[in-house]
């Protein structure tokens, strides 16, 4: 359920139309949209970690699904140039949370308004323009 204060609002927007996908962006918004309220206010550096690294497992074992289905749908071959992209941009996500787990882990605070920032704006960037793509491909082919 989306509330008035949510920084991700759930909506067809969002959506690939492929199930698996759908559900775990879902769970990937829903955890954007916990940082978010989790980090109004007084903020423990403690919570902010344990956040950044739940995300980031979570959002790995979700681009694996991604990049696995892609494989089995042969993507890579129908649309070489998407997929690669595709894959990047996981890569990029995953290089930026790493290095920002760095700073976390020297005791750094990282700012709401970045870290917010960059999960609003990746998210909804790859879902809306990679993720359905790929998904329109996919969808498409079968
Ligand atoms: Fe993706």
């Amino acid at each position: 359920m989306n509330t008035a204060d949510d920084l991700i609002l759930w909506g067809p927007e969002l959506m690939t139309g492929i199930g698996v996908i759908d559900e775990q962006h879902r769970v990937l918004v829903d955890m954007c949209n916990e940082a978010n309220k989790l980090m109004q206010g007084h903020v423990d550096p403690e919570d902010v970690k344990r956040l950044v690294r739940d995300l980031m497992s979570y959002a790995m074992y979700h681009f694996e699904v991604e990049e696995e289905l892609a494989i089995d749908e042969g993507y890579g071959e129908s649309h070489p140039v998407d997929n690669e992209l595709h894959r990047e941009q996981h890569r990029n996500f995953a290089s930026t949370v790493a290095a920002l787990q760095q700073e976390l882990a020297t005791g750094k605070l990282v700012k709401r308004e970045y870290l917010l920032g960059f999960l609003n704006s990746w998210l909804i960037n790859h879902i809306q323009v990679t993720d359905k793509k790929m998904a329109v491909a996919i969808l498409e082919k079968n």
